[in-house]
C-alpha cells in the first residue's frame, strides 16, 4: 500500500471489489506466524457483521454495546454520507472503520473516521493502515481531499499510528455531553 500510488490504489478500491485488495494491497498483509500464513482482506460491512463489530466496539474500542445496536446502525447506515469496512481473516471480522462526511460551514467537506479498531491479536500487520487506506479510499471517491478524526487523549498507541500514517494534530479539544432525557 505503501508503494502503490494513490490512482492505482483508488482504481484497486473502486466499485465494490474488494476481493482483489487482499492480494494487492501490500507485502505486510501476508506475514509468517510460526507455520500460519495470516492474510487479511478489506470489504464493505454486512449487516450481518453486527455481532463481530459489536464485540470489537467493546472489547477493543472500549464502548460496551449491544449487538442489536449496531445492527440497527449498520441497517440505517446512509451510503451517500458514511460508509463501514471490516477487515476479514480466516473468516472473521477482526476490525471495522467507520468513515462519514464531515461538513460544518467553515470548512470545505471533509471525512471524518468515527470508529476504528483491530483485535489485539491481529494488530502490527497493518490492518489498521488498510482499514485507514479504504477511508481514505472513500473520501477520493466521494470528492473529498481532507481527513480528520477525533482520538481520545488516552490513545497514545492510536495517536503514534496516525502520526506513522502521515496524520498530524495541531490542537487539543474537550468534549461537552449533556443529557436530555433520563
Ligand atoms: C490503533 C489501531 C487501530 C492500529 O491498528 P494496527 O492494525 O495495529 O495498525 P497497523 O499494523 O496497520 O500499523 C500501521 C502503522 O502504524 C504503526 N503502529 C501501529 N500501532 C502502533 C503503536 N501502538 N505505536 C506506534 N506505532 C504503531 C505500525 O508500526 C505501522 O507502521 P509500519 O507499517 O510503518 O510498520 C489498533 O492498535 C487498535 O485497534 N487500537 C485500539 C482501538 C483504538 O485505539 N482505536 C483508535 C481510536 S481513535
Amino acid at each position: 500500500m505503501k508503494n502503490m500510488p494513490a490512482e492505482r490504489l483508488r482504481g484497486k478500491l473502486g466499485g465494490h471489489c474488494f476481493s482483489t485488495f487482499r492480494v494487492v494491497l501490500y507485502k505486510k498483509n501476508q506475514i509468517l506466524q510460526g507455520d500460519i500464513v495470516r492474510e487479511f482482506g478489506i470489504r464493505e460491512a454486512a449487516v450481518s457483521d453486527a455481532d463481530a463489530i459489536a464485540a470489537i466496539c467493546s472489547a477493543d474500542l472500549g464502548y460496551p454495546c449491544t449487538v442489536s445496536l449496531v445492527r440497527r446502525k449498520l441497517e440505517s447506515l446512509d451510503p451517500r454520507r458514511e460508509a463501514v469496512y471490516v477487515a476479514v481473516a480466516g473468516g472473521a471480522v477482526v476490525g471495522y472503520v467507520h468513515v462519514e462526511k464531515y461538513d460544518v460551514l467553515y470548512f470545505e467537506t471533509m471525512a471524518n473516521i468515527l470508529g476504528l479498531a483491530v483485535r489485539s491479536a491481529y494488530r502490527h500487520i497493518g490492518v489498521g493502515r488498510a482499514l485507514v487506506a479504504a477511508a481514505e479510499a472513500w473520501a477520493l471517491q466521494n470528492g473529498i481531499k481532507m481527513m480528520r478524526l477525533n482520538s481520545g487523549k488516552d490513545r497514545s498507541n492510536a495517536h503514534d499510528f496516525y502520526r506513522n500514517l502521515g496524520y498530524t494534530s495541531e490542537k487539543e479539544q474537550i468534549r461537552f455531553m449533556k443529557k436530555l432525557r433520563p
